[in-house]
């Protein structure tokens, strides 16, 4: 910028309206930006990158939840960390949604949240806490490095009673899930790729069992098929019971292009995931994902950051919370 005024002997009219233009650019990205703590708290994003990795260590399956959180976080009108906020004060908590179901390892938010409060106090938001624990979460799963920025403030409120306009089924239609991400300004191939999250984690039997009983589905390889239903014997699952199929059993704990393979070999596990292939407009971007893994990890990184952008609280609105699961006293 300083170029653009040095280049003429006084700022032209031109140069003001460079100027006011990249301004203009800057606001419209949200006010987001590359490291947003650079002077506030500039160790705030390897110290979370400390910690993820320090959770990994003890808890694999942490980095799956960091990936997942995101989604369900930022699809539902913001990346504002409302997802965090637990039942208290007339708070009614998006982690009691159906849809939210089977979400896990809330709990070590908070061993992150408070090795950052302890080197800044009320200084990084957990809004971005949630945008770089998944950004060090999927490296932790093999994956790409995700440029992403922060800037991002936290929701005073909760959005639990509209998490089902936002966050689809395990077995809605493709339309709905395209439309769905389209929104949010994710095209076709970018919600073909973040799909591809599914190549790691698990899947409880309750959002399965529609696909095993009573007759297998004619899209499940038969044989597969069997195997899920000794891992879900039952038509009717107990909610609690802890019986669920890995989303991957080759690399369960990678995220790679065997999540497109197998849906090719109609090895996918929920309805969601093997409709993909049936689809028209989604079937090619699954072909050509499955058969080069450092393309599905562009695309996939490419729709993690645009889906990390969407609608952040900025500026002075909102807030940094104290404690991810509470809205600030006072
Ligand atoms: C159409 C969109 C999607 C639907 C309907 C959907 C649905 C689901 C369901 C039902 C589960 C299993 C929950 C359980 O039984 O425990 C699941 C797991 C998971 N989903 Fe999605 N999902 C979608 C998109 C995404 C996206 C975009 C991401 C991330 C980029 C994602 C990441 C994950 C991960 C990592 C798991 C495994 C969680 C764990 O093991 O704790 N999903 N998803
Ligand atoms: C989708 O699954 C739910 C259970 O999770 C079930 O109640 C519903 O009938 C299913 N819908 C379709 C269209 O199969
Ligand atoms: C695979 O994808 C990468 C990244 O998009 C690209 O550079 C490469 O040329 C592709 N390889 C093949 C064999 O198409």
């Amino acid at each position: 910028m300083a170029k653009v005024i040095r280049k003429g002997s006084a700022p032209s009219l031109h140069n003001w309206l460079v100027l006011s233009l990249l301004l203009l650019f800057r606001l419209g990205e949200g006010g987001l930006q590359l490291d947003y703590y650079s002077e506030s708290c500039p160790r705030a994003a390897e110290i979370i990158k400390e910690q993820v990795q320090k959770l990994y260590e003890k808890h694999g399956n942490t980095a799956v939840s960091w990936v997942r959180n995101l989604f369900h976080d930022c699809m539902v009108k913001s990346c504002d960390a409302s997802i965090l906020l637990v039942e208290a004060n007339g708070i009614v908590s998006e982690q009691k949604s159906d849809r939210n179901f089977g979400m896990r390892n809330f709990k070590y938010i908070h061993t992150i949240k408070s090795a950052l409060e302890s080197e800044c106090p009320m200084t990084v938001s957990c809004a971005d806490i949630v945008a770089l624990s998944a950004r060090e979460g999927v490296i932790m799963l093999g994956g790409p490095y995700i440029s992403m920025k922060t800037g991002r403030r936290d929701s005073k409120e909760s959005y639990a009673d509209v998490v089902q306009d936002f966050i689809p089924l395990h077995n809605d239609s493709i339309d709905v899930v395209l439309s769905r991400f389209q929104s949010i300004g994710i095209d076709v191939e970018g919600t073909v790729a973040l799909l591809g999250a599914h190549s790691v984690g698990r899947v409880h039997c309750v959002n399965l069992v529609n696909r095993l009983y009573p007759t297998l589905d004619p899209t499940l390889d038969p044989d597969y098929g069997e195997y899920l239903r000794g891992r879900c014997p039952s038509p009717q699952p107990d909610p609690d019971a802890v019986e669920y199929a890995r989303n991957d059993r080759e690399t369960p704990m990678v995220l790679d292009n065997m999540y497109y393979k197998n849906l090719l070999r109609n090895k996918g596990l929920m309805l969601i995931d093997q409709q993909l292939v049936s689809h028209p407009s989604t079937s090619p971007f699954v072909d050509s994902m499955a058969s080069n893994n450092s393309y599905f990890l562009d695309r996939f990184a490419s729709a993690m950051i645009l889906m990390s952008e969407n609608n952040p609280i900025t500026g002075d609105a909102g807030q940094v919370r104290n404690d991810c699961r509470f809205v600030n006293k006072g």
